[in-house]
């Protein structure tokens, strides 16, 4: 391993050279590519219960979209401005077919800014469990919520950030530092929540990875420096889709009916308007056939946005509540005057439209009955109206259903047991425990009482409550918080055990009183982080240190000085230095339990007196220093825009531990149970699978549906409306601009057959990359005495000295009685085990020797053979 590591470490340093320059470019490719109306390929995703096909779902929107006229088309395209609507995202309707406009709605873990609605643990707490149907089932929970409120679009689920720094401030709602976790986390949340017949939005497409210099200074973000750009993300092409792309070549094979388009740039071009990450790579590689949908004011032009690729403007308007639009009015006037051709019109529209018959909105659809802005039963129908035309704006719709004991059970199945020493866990009936820390405890104000979970001015300036969610618009109301005291309180009164709690994490005299003679003393700290529109204790979503919170560390460290038996729990929204408290002899147990949601307590509880055994493996690397991730948020910059070199290219959490031989506290895949397993009899069966050959040939020519009236008088503002303030519209405001010809890219307004990826093919890639070439089995025995839930994981070496030491490819979650045992098998793709060949812009098998390993965790692999 070690002389692996060591050429692993000097090919990342000979990676740095090739591809991440300071101010280089995203190579321009036009035309956008147009939806596939052939679709010879297999449909890859499900079909969903209410949904179709995407041939279906296409020709019932070619149908629908030849019925519109120009502006009922450009409706479509663009928002109606911040405010404009009930959800956080409204487009234009068409009220001669009698059709709203679409509702598109935060957040990846929950409706957002409403009530009646369940607050879902997070999605690096769904990962956490490493089971497939929990995320599903977590989706399809999400899914029906978002539908009983009248959302067409669910924006989530997160795999960007990816988690490319722990630091970075909104990791915790995506799934993983890992690509292969966070893209079964992708694939199978989508097919929940488009399975419930709400479209799934899988964002932030791509390189989102820090809070810190995300948007224009310009644009009401708080980021902090005025009139500065937004980062740009500079990597190589390999980095790109080993990475960070994988992922979302999962969510679009999983069918995903949308993608959102990040506010960072890549390569120096915005993330809204780069041609070659939306028109090449996402539409014509990874063959996606929904709809890109801008994140709020993420676009930054009308013309270029639309050539490049993007289909939906989100919130419409050029800034929060600016009244003018990039689109709508001026979309129109691009058209007429000829600058955006009209199959790339009918291809943005067509391409929401397929999406939202794909999940079958035409039959689950139900009007929205909630309203962002107000939690009020009436209020004003738009928000930015002075005129206030009140209304009925919230039926305060009930949408929980029985999700609580979902939540639950995620809650205790993505809680990590990290240490359990002197058999300290699971508690039995004990005469006495103590209750530590202020992350046990309710806010006094209410789960809610800060906007967006975002405290930034609270006493001792740091949340002083239980944390179960992190802050930004990744958020939900809690319906109701249960804390660990609440929980933990009602177990021990049934239990006739004593309970002292200490609340205060800078009392040490109450808190030395509460641990002294207990028979456990269980302290909770936290962690928290978000998005960077707010600042919390001066973290501007980002993370300022990889510490505990208000005083933890010395908080576990004085419980410990008077208490032997000293259980940690920690609420973070990633991994803290817990070297100090993994050495202390007297720390008998810690667990990890992320970001739980609504139950909280009562799955801690669970876990901790063993109505749950723990299955959690850790999703991220506990390293015992900031500087082991060799990564971490740029937090200042007198560039502009700031340039985020990836020179780590692959190299990121375990990955970079493993090149550079740093031992971690716990590392990725860890996870302790209350039983244990052994592992034998690895089996590599070669299946045989068909010759990969690349995707050749060509598409057919853009297709226009139905004929636009560009007749400027045909499309001026009506009379007879009175217009909404600061409501975008998509009438002619003014002349159309008929000057020189527009300086538009070559080759953006061509509509004639277009060569096709050698890499695409079908939705997620040439289908070729998903033929099976190895199955892989092991045995697994559960020595222990109860039963339990063990995560097998098999990884891969690549055999080249460029490639990582090992990188997860396969992984199972199975209930195993004690005594028994189970076999599992993996299935081995050729995607699995290619690397990217960025020459011929395809993936390949090197012919360098391919090692399996399969094991608990990535570092514990007691098997391991050489791919026959
Ligand atoms: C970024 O630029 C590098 C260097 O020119 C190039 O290899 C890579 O493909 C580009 N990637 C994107 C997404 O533009
Ligand atoms: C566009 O959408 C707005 C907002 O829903 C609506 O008032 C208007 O009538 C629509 N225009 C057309 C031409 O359908
Ligand atoms: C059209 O775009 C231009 C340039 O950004 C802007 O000044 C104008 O206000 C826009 N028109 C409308 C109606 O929003
Ligand atoms: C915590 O302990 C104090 C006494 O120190 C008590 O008043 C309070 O009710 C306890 N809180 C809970 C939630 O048990
Ligand atoms: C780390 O940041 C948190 C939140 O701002 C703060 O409470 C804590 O004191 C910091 N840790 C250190 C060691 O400064
Ligand atoms: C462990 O607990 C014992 C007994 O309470 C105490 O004497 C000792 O100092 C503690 N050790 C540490 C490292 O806190
Ligand atoms: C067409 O109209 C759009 C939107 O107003 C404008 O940006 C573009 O410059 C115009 N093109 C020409 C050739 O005048």
């Amino acid at each position: 391993m070690l002389s692996n590591s060591l050429i692993a470490v000097a090919a990342l340093l000979a990676n740095c050279v090739s591809g991440q320059v300071s101010g280089q470019t995203s190579p321009p490719k036009y035309p956008a590519p147009w939806i596939d109306s052939n679709f010879n390929w297999q449909d890859p995703s499900p079909v969903p219960t209410n949904g179709r096909t995407w041939a279906d779902a296409y020709d019932k929107a070619v149908e629908f979209v030849s019925r519109l006229t120009l502006l009922e088309k450009v409706n479509l395209t663009t928002g109606v401005g911040w405010e404009g609507g009930r959800c956080v995202g409204n487009t234009g309707s068409i009220p001669r077919l009698g059709f709203p406009g679409f509702c598109n709605q935060d957040s990846p873990l929950g409706v957002r800014d409403t009530d009646g609605n369940s607050g879902f643990p997070a999605g690096m707490n769904v990962a956490a469990t490493w089971s497939r149907s929990l995320m599903y089932a977590r989706g399809a929970a999400m899914g029906a919520e978002h539908r009983g409120k009248g959302v067409d679009t669910q924006l989530g689920p997160v795999a960007g950030p990816l988690g490319r720094t722990p630091e970075g401030g909104r990791n915790w709602e995506g799934f993983s530092p890992d690509p292969v976790l966070t893209g079964v986390g992708m694939a199978q949340t989508i097919q929940g929540i488009q399975d419930s017949g709400v479209i799934a939005c899988a964002k932030h497409y791509i390189m989102n990875e820090q809070e810190h210099y995300r948007n224009p200074g310009a644009s009401n973000d708080a980021d902090g420096v005025s009139n500065q750009q937004g980062y740009s993300v500079n990597l190589d092409d390999i980095t790109l889709h080993e990475l960070y792309l994988w992922p979302f070549a999962d969510a679009v094979r999983a069918g995903a009916g949308s993608i959102m388009c990040s506010y960072n740039q890549i390569n120096n071009s915005y993330g809204c308007q780069n041609s070659y990450t939306l028109n090449y790579i996402l539409k014509e590689e990874l063959n996606f056939q929904g709809f890109v949908m801008s994140d709020w004011w993420a676009q930054h032009s009308g013309v270029a946005s639309a050539l490049a690729g993007l289909d939906m403007t989100m919130a419409g308007d050029q800034g929060l509540a600016s009244g003018d639009t990039f689109w709508g009015s001026n979309l129109t006037a691009a058209v007429i005057n000829g600058t955006i051709p009209q199959w790339r019109l009918d291809d943005m529209v067509t391409r929401i439209m397929t999406a939202y018959y794909k999940v079958g909105r035409d039959v689950t659809s139900v009007p929205v009955n909630f309203d962002s802005w107000s939690l009020a039963t009436t209020g004003p129908l738009y928000a930015q109206d002075p005129n206030n035309r009140i209304t009925t704006i919230n039926k305060h719709v009930n949408v929980q259903a029985n999700h609580k004991q979902l939540i639950r059970q995620i809650g205790g199945a993505s809680t990590v047991l990290l240490k359990n020493t002197k058999k300290a866990l699971p508690l039995k009936k004990l005469k006495s425990i103590a209750v530590i820390g202020n992350d046990a405890h309710d806010n006094p104000a209410g789960p809610n009482a800060c906007s967006d979970r975002g405290c930034s001015s609270v006493p001792n300036g740091y949340p002083i409550w239980t944390l179960a969610m992190g802050w930004g618009s990744g958020t939900a109301n809690f319906p109701y918080l249960i804390s660990p005291i609440t929980a933990l309180s009602q177990q021990a009164a049934a239990d006739h055990t004593s309970l002292k709690n200490a609340s205060n994490n800078y009392d040490f005299t109450a808190i030395a009183k509460a641990a002294t003679g207990a028979e456990a003393a269980i302290v909770f700290v936290n962690a928290d982080s978000g998005e960077g529109y707010i600042t919390v204790d001066g973290n501007q979503g980002d993370r300022n240190n990889l510490t505990a919170w208000g005083n933890g560390d010395a908080l576990v460290a004085w419980v410990a000085q008077h208490n032997p038996n000293t259980i940690v729990v920690m609420h973070t929204v990633g991994p803290i230095i817990v070297e100090d408290y993994k050495n202390n002899p007297n720390v008998t147990a810690i667990l990890w339990a992320g970001l739980p949601g609504q139950e909280s307590g009562n799955s801690i509880t669970d876990v901790l007196y063993g109505k749950v055994n723990p299955q959690a493996k850790s999703v991220f690397t506990w390293g015992k220093n900031r500087a082991d991730w060799g990564t971490d948020v740029i937090y200042e910059s007198a560039a502009d825009p700031l340039q985020i070199q990836l020179s780590e290219g692959v190299f990121i959490d375990y990955r970079h531990f493993d090149a550079a031989g740093i031992e971690p506290s716990y590392e990725f895949g860890f996870g302790l149970s209350y039983t244990t397993f052994a592992y034998s009899d690895l089996r590599v069966v070669k299946q045989k699978a068909p010759k990969y050959t690349p995707n050749k040939g060509k598409t057919p020519s853009a297709p226009t549906f139905g004929t636009l009236n560009t007749n400027p008088a045909a499309n001026e503002f009506p009379k007879n409306i009175d217009p909404i303030p600061l409501y975008v519209y998509p009438y002619l405001e003014g002349p159309v601009p008929e000057g020189q010809p527009e300086d538009v890219p070559p080759g953006s307004q061509d509509s004639s057959p277009q060569p096709v990826a050698p890499a695409g093919g079908a939705p997620g890639g040439n289908p070729g990359l998903y033929d099976i070439l190895y199955t892989v089995t092991a045995e697994i025995r559960n020595t222990g005495s109860v039963a339990g839930t063990e995560i097998p994981q098999l990884y891969v070496n690549l055999g080249a000295p460029t490639d990582p030491v090992r990188l997860l490819r396969g992984f199972d979650d199975i209930e195993i009685l004690p005594g028994r045992t189970a076999t599992v098998t993996f299935e081995l793709t050729r995607r699995d085990l290619s690397n990217w060949d960025p020459k011929s812009q395809n993936w390949v098998v090197t012919s360098y020797p391919k090692t399996v390993y399969v094991g608990s965790s990535s570092r514990t692999l007691p098997l391991s053979q050489v791919l026959p």
